[in-house]
């Protein structure tokens, strides 16, 4: 069943492509932007909602990240997110004009399901977005944005989290659409650039052999670290959970900038640091992590440097150059994720370890 892969892990991620499209399938009608599953949500309702808070764990706690910049990006509505098993501790502030996002593959994690039930007692709507039909928590949830991204058998989520991160575009476009902010032509423009992503990702994962062999060539490091800005932040997270989770190493993701603020003082020699470079234009993203690189290369880190064809400016400060298809900024993470989930994989299987059931790891926590 791993139809030739040695991993699941590595089955699911070459599946990536089709959980992409799959998820964006039939969800473009001529009446309305996005067909969601189960709507118990009224557009009226949608219009008064005044605050979004986007909530799960682990892996998917990262495509939550990304939406928040999405939603904010394109619906102007104030956006949170939140760590399901922190939110309700906190004494969250909710209304009914507040909608509540979770974000869960399994559909059964019990943090995120408290989560929920916490949500509606205070009377806050909640969309859930899961890739598992019929699970307990789309099942308790107002509405449901099913993921297709398929069975998902490694524990470690590669194509569920990408297709989680396209549902969250889809939710931030109806969203976006019900509160008149984006109209029919702007959306059709960004699902057509959303529409090329499986492209993309099909490329990366072609080229999936440079990230074999540096997994040859950093094996032996017992740290690295993973560094992005804007929406490449969560990717950076997202890249060193797959490795601490599958390869039992340190590894940490921060947002570039904050680089100067602390974590600076962890770089020394030969110590392996990925940065996954914004597409140049937007705020000067690109410029700002280019001089990251600069930084952390003037004080001995083995840079593996992430970024879109045509940029030279990462040339000069990159031990390792990996390409990305040009994306728009926002969506860049559908393929930017792609060479880490392959890089932990190789590492993880290089070093030995099982990587579909990594210790101490379940598929679903169904504890709190
Ligand atoms: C974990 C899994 O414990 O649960 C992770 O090991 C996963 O891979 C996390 O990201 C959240 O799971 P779910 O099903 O709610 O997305």
């Amino acid at each position: 069943e791993k139809g030739g892969f040695e991993w699941f892990m590595l089955k699911e991620i070459d599946e990536q492509p089709s959980a992409v499209a799959d998820t964006l399938r039939g969800r473009h009608s001529p009446g309305g932007l996005l067909q969601l599953d189960e709507m118990r949500i009224s557009d009226t309702e949608l219009r008064e909602v005044d605050k979004i808070i986007v909530i799960a764990c682990g892996t998917s706690f990262y495509a939550a990240m990304v939406a928040k910049y999405a939603i904010e990006h394109w619906t102007r509505t104030p956006c949170e997110v939140e760590l399901a098993s922190e939110f309700r501790y906190r004494d969250p502030i909710l209304n009914k004009s507040t909608l509540v996002v979770t974000i869960s593959q399994s559909g059964e994690t019990m943090d995120t399901l408290m989560a929920i039930r916490y949500a509606r007692q205070q009377r806050a709507r909640v969309l859930s977005i899961c890739n598992t039909n019929g699970s307990t928590i789309p099942r308790e949830s107002d509405a449901v944005i099913y993921t297709h991204a398929g069975p998902e058998v490694a524990v470690a989520s590669t194509k569920g989290f990408l297709a989680q991160v396209v549902a969250c575009y889809l939710l931030a476009l109806y969203i976006a659409q019900v509160k008149g902010m984006k109209y029919g032509d702007e959306i059709d423009g960004i699902l057509a650039e959303i529409g090329r992503i499986p492209d993309g990702i099909q490329r990366m994962l072609d080229e999936g052999d440079q990230m074999r062999k540096l997994a040859t060539e950093l094996a032996g490091s017992r740290s690295i670290l993973f560094l992005g800005r804007h929406v490449g932040y969560p990717v950076a997270l997202e890249g060193a959970l797959k490795l601490k989770e599958l390869a039992y190493i340190h590894a940490e993701g921060f947002a570039a900038g904050e680089l100067k603020h602390g974590p600076i003082a962890v770089i020394e020699q030969g110590l392996p640091v990925f940065v996954i470079v914004p597409p140049k234009g937007r705020d000067q993203l690109q410029e700002k992590t280019v001089s990251n690189i600069q930084e952390i290369r003037a004080r001995g880190a083995r840079t593996i440097v992430l970024a879109e064809d045509g940029d030279e400016d990462v040339v000069p400060y990159a031990d390792h150059l990996i390409r990305l298809p040009k994306v728009p900024t926002l969506l860049q993470p559908l393929v930017s994720t792609v060479p880490l989930q392959i890089f932990a994989a190789e590492f993880a299987s290089q070093l030995g370890h099982d990587v579909d059931q990594p210790r101490n790891l379940a598929k679903s926590v169904t504890v709190e």
